[in-house]
């Protein structure tokens, strides 16, 4: 019987016949398949593997810190950390096109890995999250191609790397099974899917530290309530979005404000293509909206977007 057990003994056969004593290098993005990814190459070439993280400044609260315990406290992997928050912020000034967000995004973050890379004795070996499904609709077996569609951009051809892609024969329920096989914490397992240019598509608009901050603690407070009224694993996603430059009238005690909104987003999925919006009790979001408006500088209003996919798309950008 195909277990998981024998998956993950199979995979750990199949890595170290594929590298021997080579060193490998793992990007993470702090999401399931990268994560357990890493986790699966750690156990079979232990120090051989060393993963790089690189924050940029757009990922949700606790993100960051969460990869690093995990993968240093936890696993004992090794790990190294950039601090990219200020360069991608830098890079971002000025810009409000989406797709324009997203390349220089997806450049920027090639560039920093490339450069962490550099001082790695890395093997020729690279991790890579793909899943069966990636395999299907890319339609390759092919080594040198990264699935440039669901991550942050591709990682350039001349960095020639061997592709070690342990998930490649599994689907998304098995991985996560894979996952809780080897210790990894339920709140990483079941994850929602987080877009790879982060929290900057959840700024309609001007991506600043004010603005990023913003959104993000929006996104925690949303987060929080879908957790405590037990939603969470009910719903395919579930955020925040800041329309930093849309300013509504409000008012606040005695004063009269004008500031931007907020809209929560919710949707039920099986695969993404499609989605509907989550019916969420309205003392969910009753809640949602008053925690927001009072927690929140520089919001004074929060809608909730009842759009299903089509017409619209999960995330605003
Ligand atoms: P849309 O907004 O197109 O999103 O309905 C479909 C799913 O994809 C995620 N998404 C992205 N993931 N890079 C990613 O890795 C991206 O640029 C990106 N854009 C959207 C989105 O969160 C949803 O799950």
């Amino acid at each position: 019987k195909w277990t998981n057990f024998s998956i993950i003994e199979e995979s750990i056969a199949q890595i170290r016949e594929q590298v021997g004593e080579r060193n490998v290098l793992c990007a993470l993005s702090g999401g399931v398949d990268s994560t357990v990814a890493a986790v699966l190459t750690h156990e079979a070439v232990g120090d051989q593997l060393t993963c790089v993280f690189v924050d940029t400044g757009l990922l949700r609260e606790g993100e960051a810190d969460q990869v690093v315990t995990l993968f240093s406290s936890q696993f004992h992997i090794k790990l190294v950390v950039v601090e990219a928050a200020e360069r991608f912020l830098s890079a971002l000034a000025g810009v409000l096109d989406p797709e324009i967000k997203r390349k220089i995004i997806g450049n920027l973050f090639i560039r920093t890995f490339e450069e962490a890379a550099l001082g790695i004795d890395a093997g020729g070996f690279l991790v890579q999250g793909t899943l069966y499904p990636d395999v299907i609709e890319s339609g390759s077996g092919s080594a040198a191609l990264i699935k440039s569609h669901h991550n942050v951009g591709g990682l350039p051809e001349d960095m020639s790397f061997a592709l070690v892609e342990p998930l490649r024969f599994l689907f998304k329920d098995e991985v996560r099974a894979v996952g809780v096989e080897l210790g990894i914490p339920e709140e990483v397992v079941w994850r929602q899917p987080f877009p790879g240019p982060g929290l900057a598509v959840r700024v309609v608009g001007e991506v600043t530290q004010e603005s990023v901050g913003r959104v993000r603690e929006a996104d925690r407070i949303v987060r929080e309530e879908i957790l405590r009224a037990g939603l969470g694993r009910s719903m395919w996603q579930y955020f925040a979005v800041l329309a930093p430059s849309l300013r509504s009238v409000g008012v606040s005690g005695d004063e009269r404000t004008y500031d931007a909104p907020i809209i929560v987003r919710a949707v039920d999925s099986d695969d993404a293509m499609t989605a509907d919006w989550a019916r969420i009790p309205y003392e969910v979001l009753d809640v949602i909206a008053h925690r927001i408006v009072g927690e929140v500088n520089g919001v004074n209003r929060v809608v909730y977007d009842i759009t299903s996919k089509p017409p619209g798309t999960i995330e605003w950008e």
